[in-house]
């Protein structure tokens, strides 16, 4: 069994072996040929922040899967109370969970749960740090359209500052091949862009300059201390993906985004609806990529 806590931790043959079986997985499902294992096991989803895609799609996969889910959120439990992460994550493994995937706003807190509970435990987002499935989701929705990673121009778009999507893809992306441009005003551009694998530039053309992908980021309000973009209107007019933008990338660029999404804001209805979009099948091929995180950390052999 292994954990599942970030991209930066996998190598280019991880990678790929994960999203090899997704494409397996999503065959199988298609064909509607049975994915359930000799041996389910109990799933605990762990959501501590707000989630509709990623949790309805860990549920998915686990049930094709044949596996059991428990639910369990921050606002229902004995957190409330003032239990801590650490008590609540010993309290699932005394009641017999075999894995746990986690969401939680600090970052870090899915190492700390990988710590203290003893089996696989999968990021399903943790703060600004990572979301290894989102990324992986992405990566297989690139592959479907492109054929391959390697070489392609991936402009990442928006408030890279609070934006764990942003981190796990630069990371996935670059690891095979891409090359990766990250873009946003200066005051949600992390002070240590540079250590991010990929080029830093505030100036959206720059960015997406002949780019095969461009990735739109959410801007994200819930976590954003007061300041930090002067006005809604003056972020859209420098950083929204819209038509204009998509002049500049290369022809047949596709445009993504992970959800949720702010129309208007990040992008505009005619490019989230339009013929570049990709972005119904980022939320399908996420479940395949679910299911294939999940059989990887429960595989035998594999070093936590
Ligand atoms: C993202 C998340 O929660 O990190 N959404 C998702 O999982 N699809 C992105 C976001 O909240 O902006």
């Amino acid at each position: 069994m292994r954990n599942l806590l970030a991209i930066r931790y996998l190598d280019a043959a991880e990678i790929t072996a994960i999203l090899d079986s997704a494409r397996q997985y999503r065959a199988a499902v298609r064909e509607r040929k049975s994915t359930v294992v000799d041996s389910p096991l109990g799933v605990g989803l762990l959501f501590f922040e707000d989630s509709t895609r990623t949790r309805v799609s860990f549920e998915q996969a686990a049930a094709h899967l044949g596996h059991r889910t428990v639910n369990f959120s921050g606002s229902s439990s004995s957190m409330r109370k003032g239990e801590t992460l650490r008590d609540t994550i010993q309290t699932l493994r005394y009641e017999g969970l075999d894995a746990v995937v986690v969401r939680h706003p600090a970052a870090g807190s899915c190492n700390l749960a990988a710590h203290e509970f003893g089996g696989p435990v999968i990021n399903a987002g943790d703060g600004a740090h990572e979301h290894p499935t989102q990324a992986l989701g992405d990566a297989l929705t690139i592959l479907d359209r492109k054929g391959t990673i390697e070489g392609l121009r991936v402009a990442i778009i928006g408030d890279v500052l609070h934006s764990r999507v942003a981190r796990s893809n630069a990371w996935l992306l670059s690891k095979l091949g891409a090359e990766v441009w990250l873009c946003g005003p200066r005051t949600l551009m992390p002070t240590n862009a540079s250590r991010l694998p990929g080029k830093v530039t505030n100036e959206m053309p720059e960015a997406v300059d002949g780019a095969d992908v461009v990735m739109c980021l959410r801007l994200q309000r819930e976590r954003m201390a007061s300041g930090l973009v002067g006005s809604v209107g003056e972020y859209t007019r420098h950083y929204q993906v819209n038509r204009r933008t998509l002049r500049r990338c290369s022809p047949d660029a596709i445009v993504m985004h992970p959800g949720p999404m702010n129309r208007g804001v990040e992008i505009d209805d005619a490019t989230a609806d339009g013929p570049a979009s990709v972005i119904a099948d980022q939320v399908r091929n996420s479940v395949y990529v679910r299911m294939a995180a999940l059989s990887w950390c429960f595989a035998e052999g594999g070093a936590a």
